[in-house]
């Protein structure tokens, strides 16, 4: 989360989604208005409408009793759900469901409160948390129909307290609880996806060191033309696992690019979104696929969702695993790198589609 110069960036007036929503709940300022062909048309077509019923499900309780008929199955389901699609939603996840409803009800009151309160945590440009808009390097470079708030978690050092809101009362502690079982999620999730790749379990655990953990709180308003805007820009996540809350009764709003189209992700009760990040996609030589992401804005209903995602330590240095890599049949796809110098890189550039990965790229 390392910041740039912010002496060196121009973005201009970042308009903020909820208050223009609020005073003019009819007009989209043309900065927030898409180019036609990347604006975020909700398509609700057969093809997609099928194609979402396909995203996985994982039954975590599934997993409980190791060699058991149910758990090796459970593990190849998984493996071909990040082989084939980069996403899938997690059920029986172990989180209990007070910690989930407390950091969504913490998460709303946040937003709930008026500007200036939440001003006095401002995302300044060229760094990635607090309030704001991430990722705006320009004054011409287009808007999301989003307000954000950020917080890196874990390891203590990424922690900038300035910014951990003294209201609502409650934030910080809430946030704390719901970041360690979100740790422990990710941390048995990399197990049973080392193991689902024929690799010890502690494969990941050992290499990442002091995992790095930030949140991400995404709050997206209504939109008079939900058609016109995007409410996060298409990218793929820089992290090796994300973990994604969507508060209950929300929207569909996420979609995720499958064979040249649009799939909505459609929120189901209780399940958390799991999706692999840059850093798997690397690990495992392009078999696991990080895949690139967007979110949707609906006219009528806010949606919120509370974003985790879990990476390396900044030392640890990133390549694809030699167990996954072979010189006849399998040739190394991408260059070693240090994780830190990757973050600073996907941080430091607009979200835009997969292109941070070209970072690490071999180009033959
Ligand atoms: C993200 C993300 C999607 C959403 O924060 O990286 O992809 O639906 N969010 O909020
Ligand atoms: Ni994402």
């Amino acid at each position: 989360m390392a910041p740039l110069p912010i002496s060196s960036i121009r973005v201009g007036k970042i308009e903020d989604v909820q208050e223009l929503f609020k005073s003019k709940p009819n007009k989209v300022p043309e900065r927030f208005i898409r180019e036609e062909n990347e604006r975020g048309v909700i398509v609700s077509s057969l093809k997609t409408h099928h194609l979402h019923h396909q995203i996985p499900v994982i039954d975590l309780s599934k997993l409980s009793k190791p060699n058991s008929h149910d758990f090796l199955f459970e593990i190849l389901r998984l493996s071909q759900a990040c082989e084939d699609w980069g996403f899938f939603q997690v059920i029986n996840h172990g989180i209990e469901v007070e910690v989930v409803e407390d950091i969504e009800k913490v998460a709303t009151e946040f937003f709930d409160m008026p500007l200036e309160e939440k001003k006095k945590y401002p995302m300044e440009p060229g760094t990635v948390q607090g309030y704001g808009q991430a990722f705006i390097f320009s004054e011409d470079q287009k808007l999301d129909w989003c307000n954000m708030f950020a917080l890196g978690v874990h390891p203590p050092q990424i922690r900038n307290p300035k910014l951990w809101p003294s209201k609502p009362a409650r934030f910080s502690e809430s946030l704390e609880d719901y970041s360690k079982e979100v740790r422990k999620l990710c941390k048995k999730l990399l197990k049973y996806i080392a193991i689902s790749l024929g690799l010890k379990e502690e494969r990941f655990e050992e290499m990442f060191g002091e995992a790095v953990q930030a949140v991400r709180m995404n709050y997206y308003p209504p939109c008079s033309s939900p058609d016109l805007v995007l409410g996060l820009s298409p990218h793929s996540d820089g992290s090796a696992l994300t973990v994604l809350q969507q508060s209950k009764n929300s929207c569909v709003g996420l979609q995720i690019l499958k064979d040249n189209t649009w799939v909505p992700v459609l929120p189901l009760p209780n399940a958390l979104v799991i999706n692999i990040g840059d850093t798997i996609e690397v690990l495992t030589n392009g078999k696991y696929k990080s895949v690139e992401h967007r979110a949707v804005t609906n006219m009528e209903k806010e949606r919120l969702t509370i974003v985790t995602f879990y990476a390396p330590n900044y030392e640890v240095e990133i390549e694809p695993m030699s167990e996954l890599v072979d010189d006849e049949t399998n040739p190394c796809k991408y260059r070693s790198y240090n994780h830190g110098d990757y973050s600073y890189h996907y941080v430091s550039n607009k979200l835009q589609g997969k292109k941070s990965l070209d970072f690490a790229k071999i180009l033959n």
